[in-house]
């Protein structure tokens, strides 16, 4: 006797379509999230809150802390994370609200445009600070 199954429902994507990628982003959101707790929070205690706080950051403070690798790996951690975290929850947010196809299109466009400047620029900056620059 042979036992047939129906088929499901509901529709299936063909097997060449379909990717990991949703997955790979939920996992990312997750594990970002846990190392921004660690590289936000300590960012926040450290300029805020130890040893005088926000009024002792000038010039000198950030040239002293960009000259030792720590904070600079820190700091371009915490810049690449944030900004592709904050970006992947963004694009999910226009996934859910947008109604129209191309204003989907475009909010997604502008959003990974000012996520490549960002990141561009913040990276170029973390590398290229010059303690010695003058000021004329
Ligand atoms: C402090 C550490 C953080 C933790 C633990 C954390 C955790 C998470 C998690 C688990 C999600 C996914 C939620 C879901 O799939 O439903 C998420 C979404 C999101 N996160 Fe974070 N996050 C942190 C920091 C940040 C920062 C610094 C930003 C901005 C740069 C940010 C922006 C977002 C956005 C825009 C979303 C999407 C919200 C949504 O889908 O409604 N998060 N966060």
């Amino acid at each position: 006797m042979t036992v047939a199954l129906d088929k499901p429902r509901s529709p299936r994507r063909p097997a060449a379509r379909r990717s990991n990628f949703e997955m790979i982003s939920w996992l990312f959101m997750r594990i970002s999230g846990v190392a921004l707790v660690v590289l936000v929070l300590g960012h926040l205690f450290i300029m805020n809150i130890v040893d005088g706080g926000v009024h002792r950051i000038d010039f000198a403070f950030v040239a002293g802390r960009w000259a030792s690798p720590f904070w600079q790996i820190w700091d371009l951690s915490m810049l690449w994370l944030a900004e592709i975290h904050g970006g992947n929850g963004l694009r999910t947010v226009i996934n859910d609200y947008a109604r129209k196809d191309s204003t989907r299109f475009w909010l997604k466009i502008m959003l990974y445009v000012s996520m490549v400047v960002i990141l561009l620029l913040g990276t170029y900056v973390i590398f290229t600070f010059d303690p010695n620059i003058s000021a004329n």
